[in-house]
């Protein structure tokens, strides 16, 4: 396991994820039910802006500083719950430290809900659990998450979001994430699966909806952001990335409606070449 977030922490994807995330939870959490979170490649929740890791390659200075004080026009109300979580730590001159998937979920859940963190690396897991503090809705395993799946899956709650962000560092994490999410889908078709992937050749979002077993769900939102054109990647030498997507399986019905605000002020704000975004239904009832 070579990959640690803490040398991205706060670029372009996860200013992508955790502004979409944030609205889907604050969907979720109108309801009157509980609910439950599983995080299943968590991290370690928290991010030191100014450690060794941090500044190697400060691709926080193209994510989260580029939104910092944007013009984020239309879409600025949508972006203003993330951005008060994401900037809480910033000084007047400093972004400091920035919060990862864990903490921005426990911002946003209700003292009803429940958290379910994963994380498989040993240190990365002592971190999150100091990270987290003392919070009784707050379960941090030292787990692999895709075995939290098959456990977790279905909740008690029967309501819940399952958040996967794995690093693909192996040739097997997409196998692993289609075949985790096509088991948990036989058990429980009415969760929110949200599926985070990298974008390099541009057809890795078309080829993850097509594995996933259509005959179980009936709700399926593909959403995209390129920072700069398919193809290049790893020649830049500021990411290794041409953009990432996420799938989104039973998605809140405004989502689309807001990502279609939300993605042309990312595409504006944190190219590094020529941008482009994409908000398409791969399956709607
Ligand atoms: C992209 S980072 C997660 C970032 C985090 N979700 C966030 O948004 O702040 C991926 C994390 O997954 C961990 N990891 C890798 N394989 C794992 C597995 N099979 N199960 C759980 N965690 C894993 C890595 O150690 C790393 O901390």
């Amino acid at each position: 396991m070579n990959y640690r977030h803490a040398f991205h922490a706060g670029n372009f994807a996860d200013v992508f994820k955790h502004a979409l995330l944030t609205r889907i939870l604050l969907y979720m959490v109108q309801k009157p039910s509980k609910m439950v979170l599983l995080d299943t490649h968590a991290g370690t929740g928290f991010y030191d802006l100014k450690s060794e890791e941090a500044q190697r390659s400060p691709e926080w200075q193209h994510g989260i500083a580029r939104m910092a004080d944007a013009d984020l026009g239309a879409a600025a109300e949508l972006f203003a719950p993330y951005l008060k979580i994401a900037l809480q730590g910033r000084s007047e001159f400093h972004m400091n430290v920035y919060p990862g998937s864990p903490y921005v979920a426990r911002d946003l859940l209700r003292p009803i809900d429940r958290l379910v963190l994963c994380e498989l690396h040993g240190l990365d897991a002592d971190t999150l659990r100091e990270n987290m503090g003392r919070d009784k809705r707050v379960d941090v395993r030292h787990a692999n998450g895709y075995a939290c799946i098959k456990a977790l899956v279905p909740p008690m709650e029967r309501r819940g979001l399952i958040f996967i962000d794995p690093p693909f560092e192996t040739r097997s994490e997409w196998d692993d994430m289609i075949g985790s999410v096509n088991l948990a889908l036989g058990k429980w078709s009415s969760g929110t699966y949200v599926l985070w992937y990298p974008l390099k050749n541009g057809n890795e979002g078309n080829a993850l909806c097509e594995a996933l077993d259509q005959t179980k769900i009936t709700k399926m939102l593909l959403l995209e952001l390129q920072i700069q054109p398919v193809g290049i990647a790893g020649k830049h030498a500021r990411t290794g990335l041409s953009g990432c997507g996420m799938v989104v399986i039973n998605p809140p019905y405004i989502l689309a409606q807001e990502a279609e605000l939300m993605l042309p002020e990312m595409a504006r704000h944190l190219a590094l070449g020529q941008s482009a975004w994409r908000v398409e239904w791969i399956r709607q009832s």
